[in-house]
């Protein structure tokens, strides 16, 4: 397991899959915010859930988040889109609606700074959220990242385009247990 100072990323397990799909799918308004697609409903147990683990998908890589006090489930991490040659990656995430504004986001952030700089070895990494999401950007920002772009109406969440805005860190640039 990877530690924080509030949070571990641990490898998916069976019974975390019914927790995220309740807690982060079935609401199509968080869905529809955070996934990127359409929503549709999936039947309980269905292999083609998101939160299902392709333990042979060697560019993406999915983490569940838990307590470091008492190992409950509270969230999902991914380093998604990993890049060998330009040794870049994306980053996100999506903490369980009673887990959030408790710096857990921010801390998620920092271990996956370190997985993907200190154990993967790469250069740059990336996240991409809507402007309004003020406590992912602050997430991002409180670990080093910079705003680089504005990506207008790049994003169609239910019913209307909404603007992304993109946000990098390059290993040189981070400071392990940076507090932005
Ligand atoms: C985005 C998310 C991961 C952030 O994690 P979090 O644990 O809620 O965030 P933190 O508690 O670490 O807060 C980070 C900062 O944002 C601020 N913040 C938290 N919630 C906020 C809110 N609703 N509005 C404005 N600011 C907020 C905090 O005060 C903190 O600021 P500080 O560093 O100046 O003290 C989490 O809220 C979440 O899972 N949201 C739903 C899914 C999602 O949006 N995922 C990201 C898709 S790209």
């Amino acid at each position: 397991m990877l530690k924080g100072n509030k949070v571990g990323l641990r490898a998916r397990h069976e019974d975390d899959i019914p927790i995220l799909q309740s807690e982060l799918h079935d609401d199509v308004a968080n869905a529809a915010r955070a996934q990127g697609r359409p929503w549709r409903p999936l039947t309980p147990g269905s292999k083609h859930s998101q939160f299902v683990v392709d333990d042979t998908e060697q560019g993406h890589v999915p983490f569940s988040v838990v307590e470091l006090a008492g190992g409950t489930l509270v969230g999902t991490a991914t380093l998604w889109g990993i890049d060998d040659h330009h040794r870049s990656a994306h980053i996100g995430l999506g903490l369980l609606p009673s887990s959030r504004g408790k710096g857990y986001g921010t801390d998620v952030v920092a271990v996956l700074c370190h997985y993907g700089f200190i154990v993967r070895g790469l250069q740059r990494l990336q996240i991409e959220t809507l402007s309004d999401n003020e406590a992912m950007l602050r997430s991002a920002e409180r670990n080093g990242f910079v705003r680089e772009g504005l990506m207008r109406s790049s994003a169609w969440v239910m019913g209307e385009f909404l603007d992304e805005v993109l946000l990098g860190l390059l290993v040189q640039d981070w400071k392990p247990d940076s507090k932005g």
